[in-house]
């Protein structure tokens, strides 16, 4: 088959794949400069379910508002037109893909486009801000093409998993098979939804090697979202092998951003939590958060896995792997597994405060008593230095920037994090009292 056929099948399906009348509404009423709040707020009301979402983000932690928003006027001046515009585009998007007939895990599918989408409009609030909205939805619809060539080539797209799981180039191997690939159906979907072409490039230009060197204005888009999409903690299945190219790029693409790896531990950290968000409001299924730390403990055991075959086969052909590269995947999987990790074990820790100051509160007012031996008073004292310690911990282990020396014991080969982390932490903890 030829690649012109391949488009050809998909434009002759593109029923199946249009977007729905609504969208077109909110994006006219959005991009008409003489559209008043007013107005974009009535076109939006048309829509039950689109109305719900962006009364229900609005009220979200993430703009802070101690006022609760009830109404879709209100929803649309905090959260501003274009982000009106890329919500009602995710949502449509979202909600024609549940229509497709696919074979692949949608939920992981989701999972990791939504966290590019989270990664691309974090990454854009830090180098370029305008882009943000825009950066969300390219984020999105990155991957949008392996939904439409699974849905439309079933059987020919199991075969191009199947080598793909088994560590083949994803973009070669649907090349080999197929005659195109991912990125190309994506732009040129994008294109027939009559997104702007900025949005089509950057779906195109995802797994592009970029050099080093300050980008194009019009390229700033599609390097924003090609990071994201590098530094996405939850890789579909098989797609998560390590390459030394990506290593490169992401090194070019964080330089040509003006980024630190700083930024990026901090990024993708605040990411999680949006993740677990973004996923309720807009009504996507990623799984529970119990799987997302499943699968976040199955990609470092992948990882684990990768660095191990490394590091065998540097001993065998009696070369070294450089030293950056084992630091950069360390701290990389390390930013991984706290990131997810910290999401929830900040909740646990917020309750258990909660808790113990409503105990104080109950002594203080005198509606409990402690007794002669204080044992009440001591125990919160406990608690609340348990919990400041393991606030500690998360820290300083969000703060590695980098191993000065990455330890694998003789027979495992595995990271020696504890010495690491007891060496960082040793002025850094307090020690609870034990009573
Ligand atoms: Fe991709
Ligand atoms: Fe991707």
């Amino acid at each position: 088959m030829r690649e012109s056929q391949v488009l050809a099948r998909i434009d002759k399906e593109y029923k199946l794949f249009s977007l729905p009348e609504i969208l077109a509404q909110v994006i006219k009423a959005v991009e008409d400069k003489n559209s008043s709040i007013g107005l974009i707020a009535d076109v939006v009301s048309k829509d039950v379910a689109l109305t719900s979402k962006i009364l229900r983000i609005s009220n979200s932690s993430f703009y802070g508002r101690m006022n609760k928003v009830s109404s879709v006027m209100d929803a649309v001046g905090v959260l501003g037109t274009r982000s009106v515009k890329s919500i009602a585009l995710s949502v449509s998007v979202y909600d024609l893909c549940r229509r497709l007939d696919n074979r692949l895990d949608i939920k992981d599918f989701w999972r990791h486009s939504l966290e590019v989408a989270i990664l691309s409009e974090l990454v854009a609030r830090k180098t370029e801000v305008r882009l943000a909205e825009e950066a969300f939805v390219c984020g999105l619809l990155h991957d949008i093409g392996i939904l439409i060539l699974d849905s439309t080539f079933s059987k020919d797209y199991e075969k191009v998993w199947h080598l793909t799981c088994k560590g083949n180039d994803l973009i070669k191997t649907e090349e080999s098979i197929l005659s195109t690939n991912h990125v190309k159906v994506g732009a040129f979907l994008a294109e027939k939804w009559n997104l702007p072409e900025r949005f089509a490039n950057a779906i195109r230009d995802h797994h592009r090697t970029f050099e080093l060197g300050e980008p194009k204005t019009d390229e700033i888009l599609s390097q924003i979202v090609c990071l994201a999409s590098r530094i996405s903690n939850y890789q579909m299945d098989g797609l998560s092998y390590i390459r030394r190219q990506d290593f490169e790029n992401k090194k070019a693409l964080l330089h040509n951003l003006g980024l630190e790896n700083d930024d990026i531990a901090e990024i993708r950290s605040e990411a999680v939590t949006r993740l677990i968000e973004t996923a309720q409001f807009l009504e996507m299924d990623v799984g529970s958060p119990l799987d997302l730390v499943q699968k976040a403990n199955d990609l470092l055991f992948q990882l684990m896995c990768q660095i191990e075959a490394l590091y065998s086969s540097s001993e065998e052909g009696g070369t070294r792997i450089p030293k950056g590269r084992l630091d950069a995947i360390a701290t990389d999987v390390m930013h991984t597994v706290v990131a997810t990790f910290s999401h929830y074990f900040n909740n646990a820790c917020a309750t258990i405060l909660g808790r113990s100051q409503l105990l104080e509160m109950s002594m203080d007012r005198g509606d409990l008593k402690d007794a002669d031996n204080h044992v009440l008073t001591r125990s919160i004292e406990v608690i609340q230095k348990g919990v400041d310690s393991i606030t500690n911990v998360l820290n300083v282990m969000k703060s590695v920037e980098s191993f000065d020396t990455v330890q694998y014991h003789e027979s495992a080969k595995i990271i020696d994090l504890k010495e690491q982390l007891d060496e960082l932490t040793a002025d850094k903890l307090e020690p609870i009292q034990h009573m």
